[in-house]
């Protein structure tokens, strides 16, 4: 009889300590399970992460507000060396170097258009380009139609002669015919400033006016002081008398409230300017330090 309780109680201890086991294996196993549901939950959330990132980044290139995606479209009077000139059936020029940094930069293709240089603006509004880059001054009237990025570049206006002509300077102008470049800031100056003293001849293009100096059909061209020195060193017969502060900032122009490009070129000019790349593109084209507010 003694015997028998001993055993009972051996198997009763047994069966306790079995089942103390076997519940210890069960809640490991709950914790396995918890540890992977969680590893699962958190891959969830790393994929769903992963997903936003990808659709952050093709929404920045779709979100560039350009009217084809991968593909800036420069409408430009490639006509206005140094900023943009056509050379050999390529585009060249401060302007062009710039506006193709910027595309590099954005991903895209930048592809220019050569239009006459009074109706770039139009053409603009009316979506046949995404830009306009044409050593455009940024002014009120035209911030009325178009929006202009940051200012890149800063420019004066200038007035280049024939060398023998005794002309010296602006006080000289009295009875001249003074050529300028139809709807620039050159030509709007002229006439506020030269008129009626002088007689403003308009051309539509830049090398039209220097042509008709060349062979005396007027006495004077007055224009963008880049462009003029430009054209007064690479001449034996110009001269380059007169420089006016009218303190001109050029800057690119897009349709207005297009606001995605107009940041994404804001931005990126800043970068360019930032890590001197702007220096570098500046000094291919010009002489001299980079005025400071590019630097
Ligand atoms: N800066 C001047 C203006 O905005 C002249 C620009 C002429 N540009 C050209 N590519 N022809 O009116």
């Amino acid at each position: 009889m003694q015997l028998r309780r001993w055993w009972v109680l051996a198997a009763i201890a047994a069966l306790a300590l079995l089942v103390a086991a076997c519940a210890e294996d069960e809640v490991d196993e709950v914790d396995e399970v918890d540890d992977e549901v969680e590893e699962e939950v958190e891959d969830d959330v790393d994929d769903e992460e992963d997903v936003e990132e990808e659709a952050d980044e093709e929404e920045a290139v779709d979100d560039l507000g350009l009217a084809e995606e991968g593909l800036l479209v420069a409408g430009s009077d490639l006509d206005f060396e140094p900023f943009e000139f056509i050379e050999d059936g390529e585009e060249k020029g401060f302007d062009v170097d710039l506006m193709n940094e910027i595309g590099d930069r954005l991903g895209v293709e930048v592809e220019f258009v050569n239009s006459g240089f009074d109706t770039l603006l139009t053409q603009l509004d009316g979506g046949e380009f995404d830009v306009v880059i044409s050593a455009l001054t940024i002014t009120e009237e035209r911030a009325e139609t178009v929006d202009f990025s940051n200012p890149y570049f800063a420019a004066n206006q200038a007035m280049v002669v024939q060398a023998d002509s005794g002309i010296t300077g602006v006080e000289d102008i009295e009875g001249l015919d003074i050529g300028v470049q139809a709807a620039t800031t050159g030509a709007d100056y002229a006439k506020e400033n030269f008129e009626p003293d002088a007689t403003v001849v308009e051309f539509p293009g830049t090398p039209e006016a220097f042509t008709a100096l060349e062979s005396d059909q007027v006495d004077a061209v007055f224009i963008d002081l880049p462009v003029a020195s430009e054209q007064a060193e690479g001449s034996d017969t110009l001269e380059l008398v007169a420089e006016v502060d009218t303190a001109e900032e050029y800057g690119i122009a897009v349709q207005m409230g297009n606001a995605a490009l107009l940041d994404a070129i804001n931005a990126t000019l800043a970068e360019i300017i930032e890590d001197s790349t702007y220096e570098a593109i500046y000094s291919e084209w010009f002489e001299g330090d980079v005025p400071e507010q590019f630097q």
